[in-house]
């Protein structure tokens, strides 16, 4: 899939079909985090790969906006030093990474979390020098929905050219 296709067709999934995704997309999905770049390359995340369906009904009961996380095929907590001033920029871009990597070979996901992540962080038992900052869970759609239809602001609304007082285009 062409890149800004990627991005121009992906949405938030939050329902899944009963079915596994290969562990070759499982890998390629985590390694597509792995290998997203960071501030000064230092790499504060820790990826965990939850696909244990009791596991994945936990999670969904732990995080209060992502209950769906229970009917995922797999699930990647994201998990961030601590100590780190940019960890949230690089983890965010790692996660969109492995969003849009999935989204590629027709995988959906969605980010789930951010706030109120004590429980989920527990469960995964997430050493005290880390922030749980996201729960992604990943499936095949159980709803096709609209590819490419999003709704967000227009350019106009949210571009400029040169300068802030000047529209884009
Ligand atoms: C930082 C962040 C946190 C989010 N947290 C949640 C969440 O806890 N639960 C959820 O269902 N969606 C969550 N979302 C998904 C957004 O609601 C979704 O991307 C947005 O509404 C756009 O959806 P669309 O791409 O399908 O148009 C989060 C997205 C981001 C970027």
């Amino acid at each position: 899939m062409d890149v800004f296709d990627a991005v121009r067709t992906v949405l938030a999934v939050r329902a899944f079909q009963d079915r596994k995704v290969p562990e070759e997309v499982v890998r390629k999905v985590v390694e597509a985090g792995r290998l997203t770049a960071s501030s000064m390359n230092l790499q504060p995340w820790q990826f965990i790969v939850v696909e244990d369906r009791e596991q994945l009904k936990a999670l969904g009961a732990a995080v209060r906006t992502g209950p769906y996380i229970a009917q995922a095929a797999f699930a990647v907590a994201v998990a961030v030093e601590k100590k780190s001033t940019y960890a949230v920029s690089d983890a965010s871009r790692a996660i969109q990474s492995m969003i849009l990597t999935a989204w590629s070979e027709g995988v959906g996901s969605n980010w789930t979390g951010f706030l109120n992540l004590e429980g989920a962080s527990k469960l995964l038992e997430i050493p005290e020098e880390y922030d749980l900052l996201a729960v992604v869970p990943f499936g095949y759609p159980a709803v096709v929905k609209d590819k490419g239809k999003k709704n967000r602001k227009s350019l106009a609304q949210v571009a400029h050219r040169g300068r802030f007082t000047r529209p884009y285009p």
